[in-house]
């Protein structure tokens, strides 16, 4: 099977290292990928969605795999299969659950699945009298994407007053701001979970949990994320069932009825409170870094779970995964998330120890490479140091030794990916 692969990330490398592992997989492309990319296939730089299937038709691509939002909502899907080419991912109108709040919000009203208490509104009085009716901390979100900035968590009603102010004058962000959400705050423990679906069934990923904040204890300015770890023992069998019958089921169901039914991932991001599962957002990609930790666990071929899942035939796959944990440890440029930083070479020292070399990889990012073949820190989140284990401390363990054996100037990460479960474990 011949892949092609939309996106340049961490999480792009790491479906395109699940691929080189995968029998079925002949040739790999990256549009545009990054500088590490091409040791596991040819990255090209294409970016019009006519070329790309031009490209794809031209090569003879099998299938199409789409890392990033922003090609979703634009209509990649749909472009590729008005020309009858596969592709794995959310038409433009299904992408919409992650494009607008205000639709996600809707949607989950109309289908009753689980959501914090909110107001969508372009007014700002509107904002300000429900504002009054909650209490603090208080959420405003912008509609439209931000690039995971659109959110403020306000501590006080003026602050809040502010913040929907600022969105609806397009100061904030612009027209992605010029309707807003406010919801309220809710207080629980958040997970990352992840459907593969098919338009009707779908297969679900073990839970992870993402680290969001730039600094230990979570403290900092937010971040694309700086590290994640599944499948987390937070999720009970419980929650996975209320998942399944209050969240998944009737989402796709109701897709499905509206005249969009959901094919790609869906990643749910959840809090849960008092047991209970509550959506907060819907993306309809994979997570990042959280994409990094779950290839590594799946056992079957990813080849088939993409490519069954972008046919609508996912009710015909038995999808396994190792029975084994993986922690991630983002590292990242010097001034990330603030400003980029000069670029810096990398050096990854030789692992001489096997059972390093065995549990853990590296899955890159940010990275070029230059003309003498050395790899550059060039982007905000360079690489993830991923490490494999039968306990989350061992796979944590391994992790932070591949940590310490990666040098770039400016190298920052966090150390204490997976406290949420480990705060006991030394
Ligand atoms: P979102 O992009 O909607 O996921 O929001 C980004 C982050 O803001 C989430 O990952 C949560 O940490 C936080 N957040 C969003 N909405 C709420 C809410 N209603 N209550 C508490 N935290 C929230
Ligand atoms: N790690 C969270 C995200 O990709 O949105």
């Amino acid at each position: 099977m011949n892949i092609l692969i939309l996106g340049s990330g961490g999480r792009e490398y790491s479906i395109g290292l699940a691929l080189t592992r995968d029998p079925d997989v002949d040739k790999i492309w990256f549009a545009p990928g990054n500088g590490a990319t091409d040791a596991l296939g040819e990255n090209i730089a294409i970016s019009d969605f006519g070329a790309l299937a031009d490209f794809a038709e031209e090569q003879g691509v099998d299938l199409t795999i789409v890392g990033p939002e922003a090609p979703l909502v634009d209509g990649v899907v749909d472009r590729f299969q008005e020309r009858g080419l596969t592709i794995f991912g959310p038409t433009a109108a299904a992408a919409q659950l992650e494009g607008s709040k205000i639709f996600m919000k809707n949607f989950l009203a109309r289908h009753n699945i689980p959501t914090a208490r909110y107001i969508e509104t372009g007014l700002l009085e509107e904002a300000e009298a429900f504002i009054d009716t909650l209490p603090t901390p208080v959420v405003v979100k912008a509609d439209g994407l931000c690039g995971g900035k659109g959110v403020i968590i306000a501590s006080t009603h003026n602050e809040a007053k502010q913040a929907a102010k600022d969105m609806l004058a397009g100061t904030a962000f612009g027209d992605a701001g010029m309707k807003i959400v406010v919801e309220e705050y809710l207080d629980g423990y958040e997970l990352s979970v992840f459907a593969i679906c098919d338009g009707k069934d779908y297969v679900v990923l073990p839970a992870a949990q993402d680290h969001k904040r730039l600094l230990n204890d979570d403290q900092g300015p937010n971040t694309g994320g700086m590290g994640a770890y599944a499948p987390t023992p937070l999720v009970n069998d419980s929650i996975y069932r209320q998942l399944d019958e209050t969240v998944i089921r009737p989402t796709l169901a109701g897709m499905e009825a509206e005249g969009m039914p959901f094919t790609g991932v869906l990643f749910i991001g959840v809090m849960v409170v008092d047991g209970k599962p509550i959506v907060l957002e819907y993306n309809v990609r994979f997570g990042d870094p959280e994409c990094e930790e779950l290839m590594p666990l799946l056992k079957s071929p990813a080849s088939e779970l993409f490519y069954k899942a972008a046919t609508g035939d996912l009710a015909n796959a038995t999808i396994e995964f190792y029975d084994q944990y993986a922690v991630g440890v983002v590292v990242a440029s010097k001034d990330y998330p603030y400003k980029s930083s000069a670029p810096a070479e990398i050096i990854v020292d030789d692992i001489h120890h096997d059972d390093l070399a065995e549990h853990t990889h590296i899955s890159y990012a940010g990275v070029t490479r230059e003309r003498d073949g050395k790899l550059y820190a060039t982007g905000g989140r360079v690489l993830v140091c991923v490490g494999m284990g039968d306990s989350i401390a061992k796979a944590r363990d391994r992790a932070y030794m591949l940590v310490g054996q990666v040098h770039f100037v400016g190298k920052q990460c966090r150390t204490d990916i997976a406290y949420q479960v480990l705060k006991d474990a030394v």
